[in-house]
């Protein structure tokens, strides 16, 4: 028998959670690794998942030998500097999105995965989910003739948040673009590619953080309209349109369940459950990837990411987002 992949959490925080339950339905991986800064609620999130090894320091886990691929789910500043630090001891890394704040950051830590041979993935779970995986395909196939346009939104109301939260703290890099923004970058980087042009405007809250951005990429012969805002609720389905159809994704896009492609040959709903709460397909893709000693995944590869980023430079660039620690 085939031994399980051996997983650790680094940052026992919101996603975690979600995350650790997922990794319970995946059969050939096992979450045997917590670490957090307190060794309180380290234990804790030991007792919940029974995690039989237990770090109140991030250091301390990165030098284990109990584990063989780590999650690392702390706000997305820290990202860099602990996935190298898990990279440099050998460890495999799951990272969340944003990988780093910006194009330097991940390109720096995709140099220290290759130098290392260790593999390195965003944990970008929207390209694994079965209907995205499936839309992409039909796509590809030419199901909706030669792909024009994009239309996909991610907003929520959080303006009753505190200032200090994640969410609008400039120190942690919050803003709509890094959180949620990039789901809509993602589908037209998916689906069209790099456009040839980028245009953004964005509105700041009264300590300057990014609440919402409307961002439109123009393409040879194609353009995508995407949007993401903490101000107000939106309908955060997605349309995809060609010469010759169109799918809507149903809501929520990014972690849809199903979608409904009309052509010329009528309208057919599908639906295509992702498993648990979705997480678990990134899982797959890892372990997949692992057991087939493979350091980068094929289907959100390392250029993906570094792609992705750009893109939210270039936004960034042209909305005027700047984090005070880049200056
Ligand atoms: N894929 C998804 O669906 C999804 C959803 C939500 C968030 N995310 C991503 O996951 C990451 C974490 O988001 P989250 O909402 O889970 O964050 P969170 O709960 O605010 O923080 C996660 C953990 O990070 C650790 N941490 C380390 N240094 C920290 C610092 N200086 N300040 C605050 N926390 C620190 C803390 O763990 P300890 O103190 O215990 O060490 C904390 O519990 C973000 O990059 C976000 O983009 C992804």
């Amino acid at each position: 028998m085939k031994s399980k992949i051996r997983w650790g959490i680094v940052g026992p925080g919101k996603i975690a959670h979600q995350f650790a339950n997922d990794l319970k339905l995946v059969g050939d991986a096992e979450l045997v690794a917590v670490a957090s800064r307190k060794a309180e609620r380290a234990n804790e999130f030991a007792k919940t998942y029974s995690i039989p090894h237990v770090f109140d320091s991030y250091e301390a886990l990165f030098e284990t030998d109990k584990v063989d691929v780590l999650y690392i789910a702390t706000p997305h500043v820290f990202h860099k500097n602990l996935a190298i630090a898990a990279m440099k001891a050998g460890k495999h890394v799951l990272c969340e999105k944003p990988l780093g704040i910006n194009a330097k950051e991940v390109n720096e830590m995709i140099n220290v995965a290759k130098e290392h041979k260790v593999f390195l993935m965003e944990a970008l779970w929207s390209r694994f989910n079965p209907t995205i995986r499936k839309v992409k395909e039909l796509s590809e196939e030419g199901t909706l003739g030669e792909l024009k346009y994009v239309n996909a939104d991610f907003a929520f109301y959080a303006l009753d948040r505190s200032m200090e939260s994640r969410l609008f703290n400039l120190d942690l890099a919050g803003g709509t673009l890094l959180d949620i923004g990039i789901y809509p970058v993602f589908l037209a980087y998916l689906l069209l590619g790099k456009p040839i042009h980028i245009e953004a405007v964005s509105n700041f809250n009264v300590i300057g953080t990014e609440i919402q951005t409307s961002i439109i990429f123009q393409y040879e012969a194609a353009q995508a309209i995407l949007y993401s805002g903490l101000t107000n609720e939106s309908r955060m389905s997605a349309e995809i349109s060609g010469t010759k159809g169109s799918i809507t994704l149903e809501p929520r896009f990014h972690e849809t369940q199903g979608y409904t492609l009309k052509t010329e040959k009528g309208v057919d709903s599908v639906q295509l459950p992702s498993q648990g709460k979705g997480y678990t397909h990134e899982i797959i893709e890892v372990n997949q990837c692992l057991n087939a000693k493979k350091l980068e995944s094929d289907l959100w590869s390392h250029q993906d990411s570094l792609s992705l980023i750009s893109l939210l430079d270039a936004i960034r660039e042209k909305s005027g987002v700047r984090f005070p620690f880049e200056v």
